[in-house]
């Protein structure tokens, strides 16, 4: 099971701006990359192309996307399908995102159908969890993971490849908040996590990867990729510079 950095650049980058980035980070990471790692770059839709231009013939990288809409073709005005992903060299994407959930106000109901619909299409899924700092605060993290993690996974067949489905814990208060979760908060959240995939999809569930995500920095990613069932880290600011991404990714 490789550990897998992934950048989440969101909405930002133009095409050339994307396609510069992605060559420059392969340029620094190429050759000095630590056995059993993988990078991922989940650019914005208009620069999937340039981005796998950039990674072509790059050894552990892969493309990423950040949505997509759950069904084949359509009448959807302004969605894009997995086989439209998958043409452009895209192996996994994003569901649940916070920002999905929390600003464009996807419910869990339809980050489970998209999760679903993305495996079955042959795409492998980032499943993104999180409370909320009130939900925290409450104590009700373990409440907020199970309702998202199960409603997220519901739909998936039980013996779906563990390898195409990986979760990301990402406590909402501490994305691009400079506020990073601690060790004990992320220990007790994975572990939590990985609790409930053995619960819901037996042994295989080890070898699902959890990424944490919040205010991953160079300065603090070695640390948390150290920790107990970390598996990885999505990384959105501090991806946005090639530089910076390669100590995270080096780290
Ligand atoms: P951040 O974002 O690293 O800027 O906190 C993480 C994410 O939203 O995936």
């Amino acid at each position: 099971m490789n550990k897998l950095f992934a950048a989440n650049w969101k909405m930002h980058k133009t095409s050339s701006e994307a396609r510069q980035t992605a060559a420059d980070l392969v340029g620094l990471v190429s050759g000095r990359l630590k056995p059993g790692r993988e990078v991922m770059i989940l650019p914005p839709f208009t620069a999937l192309t340039p981005v796998a231009e950039s990674l072509r013939g790059a050894k552990n990288f892969l493309l990423g996307a950040q949505n997509f809409y759950p069904q084949k073709q359509g009448a959807f005005t302004g969605e894009i399908s997995p086989a439209m992903l998958r043409d452009l060299g895209v192996t996994f994407a994003l569901t649940g995102h916070s920002e999905r959930r929390h600003v464009l106000g996807e419910t869990s109901a339809q980050v489970g159908s998209k999760t679903a619909f993305g495996l079955s299409s042959g795409l492998g899924v980032i499943l993104c969890v999180g409370e909320k700092i009130d939900e925290r605060k409450a104590g009700r993290v373990e409440a907020v993971l199970e309702h998202q993690l199960r409603e997220g996974v519901r739909e998936v067949p039980r013996d779906v490849d563990p390898e195409r489905l990986c979760i990301a814990y990402e406590p909402v208060w501490a994305i691009g908040t400079g506020e990073v979760a601690g060790p004990e908060e992320i220990l007790e959240a994975h572990a939590f996590v990985r609790r409930m995939l053995v619960d819901i999809f037996g042994a295989s569930a080890s070898r699902m990867r959890i990424l944490y995500g919040g205010s991953v920095k160079p300065d603090n990613a070695a640390e948390i990729i150290a920790l107990d069932n970390v598996d990885g880290v999505l990384v959105g600011g501090a991806s946005l510079k090639a530089e910076d991404f390669s100590r995270i990714v080096l780290a």
